[in-house]
């Protein structure tokens, strides 16, 4: 198949990025984040989640950084709802795209949202029953489509059977994730293959972790297979709380490098997202994580 023309960069760097970190960062240093990465061309800015902060401390001043940020036309500043409480919350402060996340996996699902794959999708469905009614869109993540921390390979199927039950309750975009990045381009061919026999291909995102370096080759699989979305996160920030030793998502810069060297559009300002990857690392005291540039 040929190459996308253009790709919608969903930049998680906010959310996915900064929910591992450690040290608490200042609410203005993060409304600082995704008003600049707004003003360097990205459409999609995962702003923040309304998780419960005792699993999350890091995105507990989720309120404060919707009512903070100067919105930008055009732009859309989608946030993370695990349940009907952290929905009313998102709803409360102003959200106006929303995001469900499930898994692939049993184990996963517990550790990270403490319920069955079967009981994720029962809180779901008021979740999108809400959005519905207040015209809201709602993405659906699948974690672990590749892999698991705790069970190891996972079949496609299975992954298929998950991302089509997100997009029959009402989901406009499922997002992919391999949220270990230890997928290869044959096993993301593979999965994507079952994926798109029950979800079309313009409905679907790639959501890839670096940790062995090959998010980059993912990516290009899955753009020959007709995915033009892809999730990344500026720096290479991020990691999931419960996905121990996997790394940070693809990094932004890596992704727009690449795609604008294959002459796919993406709208995005690579040099500005330099210097932010910059702003955000120097603060975190960290060099940035993204692979070396080149002209
Ligand atoms: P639970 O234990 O089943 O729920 O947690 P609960 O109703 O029993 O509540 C537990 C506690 O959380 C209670 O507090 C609630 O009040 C509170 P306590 O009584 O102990 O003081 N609580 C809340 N507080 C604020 N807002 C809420 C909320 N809900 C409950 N909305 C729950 C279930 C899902 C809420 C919890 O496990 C949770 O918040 N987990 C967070 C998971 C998370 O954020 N993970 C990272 C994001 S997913 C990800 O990174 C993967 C992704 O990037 C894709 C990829 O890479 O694969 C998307
Ligand atoms: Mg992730």
């Amino acid at each position: 198949m040929m190459l996308p023309n253009y790709v919608q960069i969903y930049e998680v760097g906010p959310r996915d990025g900064l929910q591992n970190e450690l040290q608490s960062i200042p609410t203005s240093v993060k409304i600082e984040l995704i008003e600049r990465l707004a003003s360097a061309g990205f459409t999609h800015i995962e702003a923040t989640s309304f998780v419960s902060p005792k699993a999350v401390p890091q995105m507990a001043d989720h309120a404060e950084v919707m009512a903070g940020i100067k919105r930008k036309e055009g732009v859309v500043y989608p946030v993370l709802v695990p349940n009907v409480r952290g929905m009313e919350a998102a709803l409360k402060a102003g959200a106006q795209t929303v995001a469900v996340f499930a898994a692939a996996s049993e184990s996963f699902s517990l550790k990270n949202i403490n319920c069955s794959v079967k009981e994720s999708f029962a809180r779901f469905e008021p979740i999108i029953g809400m959005a519905q009614k207040a015209n809201i869109p709602v993405r659906g993540y699948v974690s672990c489509v590749v892999g698991c921390p705790y069970e190891g390979d996972v079949a496609p199927s299975v992954v298929a059977k998950v991302a089509s039950k997100l997009y029959e309750a009402g989901c406009y975009e499922i997002s992919l994730g391999d949220t270990i990045g230890i997928g290869t381009p044959k096993q993301v061919r593979s999965m994507l293959e079952a994926v798109i026999k029950l979800v079309p291909a313009n409905r679907l995102a790639l959501h890839c972790h670096d940790t062995y370096g090959r998010a980059l080759d993912n990516i290009y699989a899955g753009l020959e297979m007709g995915v033009s979305v892809v999730d990344s996160s500026v720096a290479g920030l991020g990691g999931c709380p419960y996905a121990p030793g996997s790394s940070g998502n693809v990094a932004s810069e890596d992704v727009l490098d690449m795609l604008h060297k294959l002459g796919i559009k993406t709208g995005v300002n690579l040099a500005d997202v330099v210097e932010i990857s910059q702003f955000i690392s120097s603060y975190l005291g960290r060099q940035p994580a993204y692979k070396k540039i080149t002209n």
